[in-house]
């Protein structure tokens, strides 16, 4: 069996597909919602779909092992941060290296960095007047969305695009190539193992 972990700091949008993806799926599962805030929607999400969950602070993050040894107890073999905000600490990104990725709403490099999530990134996408947008799914290192890029998808901003109706057509794009692209890593992951 091959354990994904997912960590979401918010609704959990994307934590919902990657889970129904892999539903029907014998070799691969989400074993486990990892998130920082306990009144996210992400952990009503979780609940219904009967995936446990473990809430933690900054503290058990940055200063004990209690997040890895979670990871470690559970056998997780891949990372997924879905719409998780904080970075990821030295012990898990060395215990896990090459085993983190994370899904970010623009083109990296451009729009990207410590306060850039969610709906600003889209505002300053139109603020910049882009043509265009996407998706881009990297490796996590210490930096915010710095790591090496695995997979982009563009789309078009048009003339009188919102940040709402743009963030509508990324999560799309998101739902769509997210779960296939963790998919192919897990594969390469557990064929290099
Ligand atoms: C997603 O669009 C994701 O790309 C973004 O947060 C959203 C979470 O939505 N992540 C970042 O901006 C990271 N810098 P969701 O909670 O509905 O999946």
């Amino acid at each position: 069996m091959n354990n994904i972990a997912i960590f979401a700091s918010g609704s959990g949008s994307n934590a919902q597909r990657i889970i129904e993806y892999f539903n029907k799926n014998r070799s691969i599962s989400v074993t486990r919602i990892f998130c920082n805030k306990k009144d996210a929607y992400v952990l009503s999400r979780a609940e219904k779909l009967g995936i446990p969950t473990f809430v933690f602070g900054r503290n058990e993050f940055y200063n004990s092992n209690e997040v890895l040894d979670k990871l470690k107890d559970d056998e997780i073999d891949l990372i997924v941060l879905a719409g998780f905000l904080w970075l990821v600490p030295a012990n898990i990104l060395s215990e896990f290296s090459n085993r983190i990725i994370n899904i970010h709403p623009a083109l990296l490099p451009k729009y990207g960095g410590k306060s850039m999530y969610g709906m600003r990134v889209h505002e300053a996408v139109i603020s910049a007047g882009e043509k265009e947008s996407g998706i881009s799914i990297h490796y996590v290192n210490e930096k915010y969305d710095e790591g090496e890029i695995i997979f982009q998808k563009k789309c078009i901003v048009e003339k009188d695009e919102t940040p709402e109706s743009l963030s509508a057509k990324i999560h799309q794009l998101e739902y769509e190539h997210f779960p296939k692209t963790i998919e192919k890593l897990i594969i390469k992951v557990s064929l290099s193992s």
